[in-house]
């Protein structure tokens, strides 16, 4: 047994001092210290030793894994730390290199202006209607009927709103005005709102329209609100978006759902209101229609039209986009080229 002993100590000191890396060590380690190995199995068999024997090859067993344990720990150790040592050399990071260049993105520039309308008309005491009172896929109950637009109005025709197939009266919205009656339906007077989103319009794309474009709708309603308001509302409003220096005019004007009525034109930026193909040689562009909600509308919303008014205005973010960056074309805005994009902040 003892000669037995002595061999595998033999052989495991030679493979345990052969080991020349962690790998090696440690399959010499499994091979010669494990459960299974056969140096366990010598440490199995001392049951069947006689008592005399036991102890003194119960010593040397144990004598000798210390001692294998030992050399293999201060083997791991030497080897791990040149194994490291090598690692850290050939993955040496060289921080003066140049970072991967990562795009910053930009905010598209319509959300941008819509942002900034949104800031000032919350500054002027409007809040952000909730989104649900404000849908793209609409009732016609809520786009036209309800906003005084009568059956046989040509915006109801299908050359001019899409109408959703096999849906009976449903469009997508052509203005952003059906916020108003949804408005108006669902809360009582004051109300004091304003409502961005996308509309659409079935009609053929050039550098002034395209069939998907932005407004924003804006709602006040409360004892004696007058048209007085409404153009001091809609004046600071042009004055804080564009700074004093813009030229403006009003326009009478007509929409089934306000009375009076009233456009408002800004001069042409790319021609300084000289004249050219943005404005149709006009030298103003019209950026929002406004008016005292109609009383029909208010009665048909179930507002006591004796005792409250209103005023309504509905702007155009592209135009309004359009004006302030002189961009001459509201395609730009929708084919997302990143030239174009990059230009905003
Ligand atoms: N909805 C109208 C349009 O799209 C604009 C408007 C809104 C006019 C509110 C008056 C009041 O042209």
């Amino acid at each position: 047994m003892e000669d037995k002993i002595i061999q595998i100590k033999k052989q495991a000191l030679d493979e345990i001092n052969k080991a020349q890396d962690l790998k090696t060590l440690e399959e010499a380690k499994n091979k010669f210290l494990s459960r299974n190995s056969e140096f366990n199995n010598l440490k199995k068999g001392m049951k069947d030793l006689t008592p005399e024997q036991r102890p003194k090859i119960g010593a040397l067993l144990n004598q000798i894994s210390d001692e294998l344990t030992k050399l293999i720990e201060e083997k791991n150790e030497v080897f791990y730390t040149k194994e490291l040592n090598e690692r850290l050399q050939s993955e040496k990071i060289d921080i003066t290199l140049d970072g991967n260049y990562i795009p910053q993105g930009h905010i598209h520039p319509l959300t941008q202006t819509v942002n900034e309308i949104v800031e000032i008309f919350n500054y002027l005491g409007f809040s952000l209607i909730k989104p649900e009172l404000s849908p793209e896929v609409e009732l016609e109950k809520y786009n036209f009927d309800l906003l005084n637009v009568p059956k046989e109005h040509p915006a109801r025709d299908v050359q001019d709103t899409f109408y959703c197939e096999n849906m009976e009266n449903v469009v997508l919205r052509s203005q952003t005005s059906n916020a108003q009656a949804r408005q108006m339906m669902n809360s009582k007077p004051p109300i004091k709102i304003i409502s961005p989103g996308r509309v659409y319009r079935n009609e053929s794309v050039s550098a002034r329209k395209n069939n998907l474009f932005h407004q924003i709708e804006g709602l006040y309603v409360d004892k004696n609100v007058t048209m007085a308001q409404l153009k001091g509302v809609l004046n600071e409003f042009i004055r804080l978006y564009f700074g004093s220096s813009r030229p403006t005019r009003y326009r009478s004007s007509f929409f089934p759902f306000t009375e009076p009525s009233v456009e408002i034109d800004v001069q042409c930026i790319m021609c300084q209101g000289k004249g050219c193909p943005v404005c149709s040689n006009s030298g103003w562009l019209e950026i929002l229609g406004a008016g005292m909600v109609d009383p029909n509308v208010l009665k048909a919303v179930g507002i006591d039209s004796d005792t409250y008014s209103g005023f309504a205005f509905g702007m155009g973010v592209e135009r309004l986009t359009m004006l302030k960056y002189a961009i001459d074309d509201i395609r730009l805005f929708f084919n997302n080229d990143i030239r174009f994009l990059k230009q905003s902040v």
